[in-house]
């Protein structure tokens, strides 16, 4: 209840606005799902006009999963470039410049069919690419920035809120009898136009990060007055207080490179921390689903795949907005745990189903369940949270380097699994998810015994607990003493 008061309007205002990143990022990761078949008869109706003989299956194969897996090199660029846009233009000022990339995107890729090319299709998933990774850093960067710690999880898991949206709206506007036709897939395409209109006609009445305004730029004044009106209260002396002990503490630290973050033994643990919780966010599988699950269902012989991929996209969302509401109550770590095993386990049903297909009918039935169910644990843990967890491992000075570092993993591995997921799948048939289960157990290993819970803490105490562990040497990559009450014993759980 205490929390929820801290709700303001301009807290929410602010929120919302950003998310639309977000949901660029979603739309943008689930709209080539459903009209592959007939995006794929114009690339090659393209290529007999051009060449007078249709299109080889090898080629199509590897332009079409090229369409599918650019956008995710897109995204390596734009996540890396992150740092050098935040602190020179500020948080919001950013994700504002950032719109001009989306409308040049939807220009190439809502006209490719009208010039008969599939290159602009390709060169525009590309730059829709460069714009959803700098989201992917901008949008959870400002959230939890200006987010009391109370909140920091919910209002983080707003940001996998508006992707997984996203994603459901693309699936839904994908319906033949909507966009996802001959004649409207390039409007399906182009429709990203509105959310950047739209973001860019309210991010000019959000107000920037008041963290940044203070720690970044010395404008205390300002970030008060700010920060007076997200928390809606009329005294901040307390947040004010936790930027300046952080203030204080990043100039004591010299400017933190990327390089940096890996030398110094200050940051190596979360750093690791970082990189593993997106690795395993990616490596799962999920976007095998959410690239492919038309396909996949095809396979499973399910008769309406396009129905089952949106069933997928509904499943996606209404587990996001629990994990929205548990989070800040069970915290980070149990959640990813149970994320990652509740997948590891249903990618096993999956395979089983697909595996007896030919022999038990109903299998197909089972595939359907098993996948619902793997996109359902996804988004109890591995979804939202690697996405703000960077944010709250690190403080000021490193979170911009890190957030970069941690979200170029994530769109590399995104890449591969884009990329490769079509040929793995030709090389072992049904058993293609049993590699994401090993994967997945591995990343379950991993955060079992290094990811430390971050629920209810300051940035402030956070980092403590991280240079405490570093300053002990021991046991370096061991979650920190402090953050191990959460194994077992939490007292406020
Ligand atoms: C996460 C992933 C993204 C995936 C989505 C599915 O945001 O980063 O790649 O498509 O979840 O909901």
């Amino acid at each position: 209840v205490d929390s929820l008061c801290m709700l303001t309007p301009q807290l929410i205002m602010a929120v919302g606005t950003a998310v639309i990143g977000s949901f660029q990022f979603g739309y943008n990761t689930g709209v080539i799902n459903a009209p592959q078949n007939i995006i794929e008869s114009f690339y090659n109706e393209t290529w007999t006009s051009r060449f007078s003989e249709s299109i080889p299956q090898s080629t199509l194969t590897a332009l079409w999963s090229l369409s599918v897996a650019i956008f995710s090199v897109g995204g390596m660029f734009g996540s890396f470039s992150v740092g050098l846009f935040v602190n020179q233009f500020g948080r919001r000022n950013s994700m504002l410049m950032a719109n001009v990339l989306a409308f040049i995107a939807v220009i190439f890729m809502g006209f490719s069919k009208l010039a008969a090319s599939f290159e602009m299709l390709i060169i525009g998933r590309f730059i829709v690419g460069i714009y959803s990774g700098l989201s992917t850093g901008f949008v959870p960067l400002y959230v939890e920035e200006i987010s009391p710690t109370s909140l920091r999880g919910a209002l983080g898991t707003l940001h996998q809120l508006g992707v997984v949206i996203g994603i459901l709206m693309a699936q839904i506007f994908g319906i033949e009898s909507i966009m996802g036709n001959a004649s409207l897939w390039p409007l399906l395409l182009g429709f990203t136009l509105l959310p950047a209109v739209l973001q860019c006609a309210l991010l000019p009445l959000c107000p920037e990060s008041p963290r940044y305004l203070l720690i970044n730029c010395n404008e205390e004044s300002k970030a008060r007055s700010i920060l007076l009106k997200l928390r809606g209260t009329d005294d901040v002396s307390e947040d004010i207080q936790e930027m300046k002990e952080e203030s204080q503490q990043m100039m004591r630290e010299k400017k933190v490179t990327i390089p940096e973050l890996f030398r110094s033994p200050v940051y190596r643990q979360p750093i690791v921390v970082a990189i593993m919780l997106h690795l395993s966010q990616q490596l799962s599988g999920i976007n095998a689903v959410f690239y492919y699950s038309t396909r996949i269902f095809e396979r499973a012989g399910v008769s309406q795949p396009v129905y089952a991929t949106i069933g997928a996209g509904v499943v996606n969302t209404a587990f996001t907005v629990v994990s929205l509401f548990v989070v800040e109550r069970m915290g980070r770590r149990p959640l990813h745990l149970i994320g990652l095993m509740g997948m590891a386990v249903s990618a096993v049903f999956l395979t089983v189903a697909m595996a007896l297909l030919d022999q038990i009918r109903w299998m197909s039935y089972m595939s359907v369940v098993a996948i619902f169910s793997f996109v359902a644990f996804f988004e109890i843990g591995p979804g939202p949270i690697p996405w703000f967890i960077v944010a709250e491992l690190f403080s000021q000075g490193p979170r911009p380097a890190a957030i970069a570092v941690a979200g170029f993993s994530n769109w590399s591995a995104n890449f591969l699994v884009g990329m490769c997921f079509p040929y793995v799948e030709q090389l072992c048939g049904p058993y293609v998810f049993i590699i994401f289960t090993v994967m997945l157990l591995g990343f379950f290993v991993f955060t079992y015994f290094k990811v430390p819970e971050t629920r209810g803490r300051t940035f402030d105490e956070i980092a403590a607990g991280f240079r405490q562990s570093a300053g002990q040497g021991a046991d370096k990559y061991s979650a920190p003493e402090e953050f191990n009450t959460l194994r077992g014993d939490d007292p406020d759980l």
